[in-house]
């Protein structure tokens, strides 16, 4: 249920940024006030798309103050744990589907050993019940609002009704996982996902191809 006293944040995703002029845009979105940037990261295997990894984490991570929001679309994540820590990940999210389910709180684990939160990213397709074992253990949960792997794409309906379960389930049990989601947010989206109980809004399109003053305004309502 909508908690208007509850502050949301946007999560500007820099897939959607001019690679060519990365620092700018950056330095352009913290100006605005924002918390978070999200970060994209995608292997080609996981997901039918290649983005960008550690070398330009590591480039970026320390040029700013916003909080390192790293959503790995990739297969193997524990893998790559400490290397996306060690480069200046302050929020590591891996995939429920990239993952066996008794690796999920191994990942957690070791993602929390690095001194950094955990965050677990759900596709569309994949039941809020899947990770309720998981959320008692979880900084972020992230709601896929689109197949993982490009930008621009449409919001994915169903996400309204995971968002809100994901919030009663945090109140009923008091917990304190943030909910995040991802995926074709814009100033109706975000409205109707503010309502559904979010605190974090992911947008790459709606961000960086429109102004980004009104667009994050727009965001937050
Ligand atoms: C998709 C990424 C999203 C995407 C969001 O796999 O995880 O973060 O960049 O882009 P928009 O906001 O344009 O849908
Ligand atoms: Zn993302």
């Amino acid at each position: 249920m909508k908690d208007s006293s509850k502050e949301v944040f946007v999560a500007p995703s820099l897939l959607s940024a001019d690679f060519s002029r990365l620092n700018e845009e950056i330095k352009e979105v913290e100006d605005l006030g924002v918390k978070y940037l999200h970060f994209d990261v995608m292997d080609g295997h996981f997901v039918d798309n290649i983005s960008f990894g550690i070398p330009v984490l590591k480039s970026i991570a320390h040029t700013h103050h916003m909080i390192n929001d790293v959503h790995i679309m990739i297969s193997e994540p524990k893998k790559y744990v400490k290397a996306f820590s060690d480069a200046g990940a302050d929020i590591l999210t891996f995939h429920y589907e990239a993952c066996s389910e008794d690796e999920v709180n191994e990942i957690i684990d070791l993602i929390h050993n690095e001194g950094i939160k955990a965050g677990l990213a759900i596709k569309p397709g994949t039941d809020v019940e899947k990770i309720i074992p998981y959320l008692s253990s979880l900084d972020l949960l992230l709601v896929m609002s689109v197949e993982p792997g490009f930008g621009g794409q449409e919001f994915i309906l169903n996400s309204l009704s995971k968002i809100k379960k994901l919030d009663e389930y945090r109140a009923e049990n008091n917990l304190k996982y943030l909910i995040e989601v991802d995926g074709g947010i814009n100033r109706e989206t975000a409205k109707e996902c503010r309502d559904a109980g979010v605190d974090i809004l992911v947008a790459g399109n709606y961000i960086f191809k429109n102004n980004k003053k009104s667009a994050i305004e727009a965001l937050l309502g």
